[in-house]
């Protein structure tokens, strides 16, 4: 804020801009629109000009931080659509449980899973909870991601769920906020079943009569400016929530103006993509009768979603969300990048990161995995992190891609074309990060 900045003569600035446009082949780079030997001018936190020479052009510019981008690719603020960075606790064991044969189901189903990790969330306070999180956020940052979707979902009952949300607005509001990327929050209180409650159906009622209050809490951090607005989200799957209960849930926090995701098909297909396309149709049926309007904006995981599913999702603008980090580390199969390009669908690349599934927070890596074994191509690996990740989250307004008047950020990572994205698979070569 306040700061003008200018990054010089990088060979390489992907801008993204018009990649929804027609001419678009995902397949091919043109839809990046890369530019060469480009300047990026910033003040006030808002992208003021991009081209040759902007020194020259603009004349004199004041007080003005120079940064030497000869050496330096610039993508847009990186966006990971899909984490659950905030919890308590290590499930290292099992890594090591998974390595001698067991999968994620078995973990899950012998106590492991979602619920080791609920006990640990509800043993520290919010404020300890706060202060976990930021490690992690201060992680993606520093990889380049400038927003930060953050699911809740270890609490498994109202008060404690409402203890993981606080805690993630108390950090974005102390002055800590500063070194954090932008907060994107998603309540994910059905992540799986919640001792207090006796059978799931219990739950979901208890969770829909908390969400008015829920909605209040994600309303008043917007007005305080400290997060976007709160959206929900459900584990619809087999041993967890059903079509049914998800229907339930999703449809109240529609109603609420929320916007939602789902955490569908990834071990079976169980009916979340089918479930997302029915909620979509029904909006789009009554949108004009509505006040508040919730947007169904993500299917995610979906290794078990067919073609046509995706594809009737496609049409009514609902998104994708690959995790292939996912499917590296509990060893279930990726996504297949010919199938989700065939059906049209919007695909976002997320991490997923999270103590058990997924216990690698490195957008980077997400990246690699998406284009080495989804078959992703480059083009849409690196929109997937930025502009259709913002899509994902309902924000492409202000992020995921470098255009005149849209809020600035940017990566600057060591290179000189568009493939030396990948010349680190972990990120090790981000030099800066504009948020
Ligand atoms: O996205 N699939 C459900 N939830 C997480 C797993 C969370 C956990 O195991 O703690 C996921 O992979
Ligand atoms: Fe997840």
């Amino acid at each position: 804020k306040n700061k003008k900045i200018i990054f010089r003569n990088s060979p390489c600035v992907v801008t993204l801009k018009g990649w929804d446009s027609a001419e678009n082949d995902s397949l091919s780079q043109k839809g990046l629109s890369v530019l060469k030997n480009c300047d990026i001018l910033i003040s006030d936190g808002v992208f003021i000009d991009i081209g040759e020479n902007l020194l020259d052009t603009h004349g004199n510019l004041g007080d003005i931080e120079i940064i030497d981008a000869s050496k330096y690719v610039i993508v847009p603020g990186m966006i990971d659509c899909h984490n659950h960075p905030i919890f308590a606790g290590s499930r290292a064991n099992e890594t090591v449980l998974k390595s001698q044969g067991m999968t994620y189901e078995d973990i899950s189903a012998k106590g492991g899973g979602i619920v080791s990790t609920m006990k640990a969330t509800r043993k520290v306070t919010g404020h300890e909870l706060s202060e976990l999180y930021k490690l992690n956020a201060k992680d993606s940052l520093a990889r380049g991601v400038v927003l930060l979707e953050a699911k809740t979902g270890y609490g498994l009952n109202p008060l404690q769920e409402r203890k993981m949300l606080e805690a993630l607005y108390e950090a974005h509001s102390g002055k800590d906020a500063m070194d954090l990327p932008h907060l994107c929050p998603t309540y994910l209180g059905p992540h799986a079943a919640s001792p207090e409650y006796r059978g799931l159906d219990n739950y979901i009622q208890a969770l829909v009569e908390d969400l008015p209050n829920i909605a209040a809490l994600g309303e008043e951090a917007v007005k305080k400016g400290i997060a976007f607005p709160l959206a929900a989200d459900i584990f619809l799957e087999r041993n967890y929530f059903t079509k049914e209960q998800s229907e339930r849930w999703l449809g109240a926090a529609l109603q609420h103006g929320l916007d939602v995701h789902i955490h569908a098909d990834e071990f079976s297909r169980s009916g979340g993509a089918e479930l997302a396309a029915e909620l979509a149709r029904r909006l789009e049926q009554t949108a004009s009768k509505r006040r508040k309007k919730g947007r169904v904006l993500t299917v995610d995981h979906c290794q078990y979603a067919t073609e046509s599913d995706l594809g009737r999702l496609a049409v009514l603008g609902v998104g994708a969300v690959a995790l292939p980090t996912t499917s590296f580390f509990s060893k279930i199969p990726y996504v297949d990048a010919k199938r989700w390009r065939a059906s049209g669908i919007k695909v976002a690349i997320g991490t997923d990161f999270n103590p058990g599934s997924s216990p690698m927070n490195n957008i980077w890596f997400s990246s690699y995995l998406a284009l080495s074994q989804c078959g992703f191509s480059l083009a849409e690996v690196i929109a997937g992190v930025t502009i259709n990740a913002a899509f994902a989250l309902g924000l492409e307004k202000t992020y995921g891609s470098i255009e005149i008047g849209k809020k600035a950020s940017l990566v600057a990572f060591d290179g000189a074309s568009v493939e030396d994205y990948f010349s680190s698979l972990l990120g090790d070569h981000v030099r800066h990060v504009v948020v």
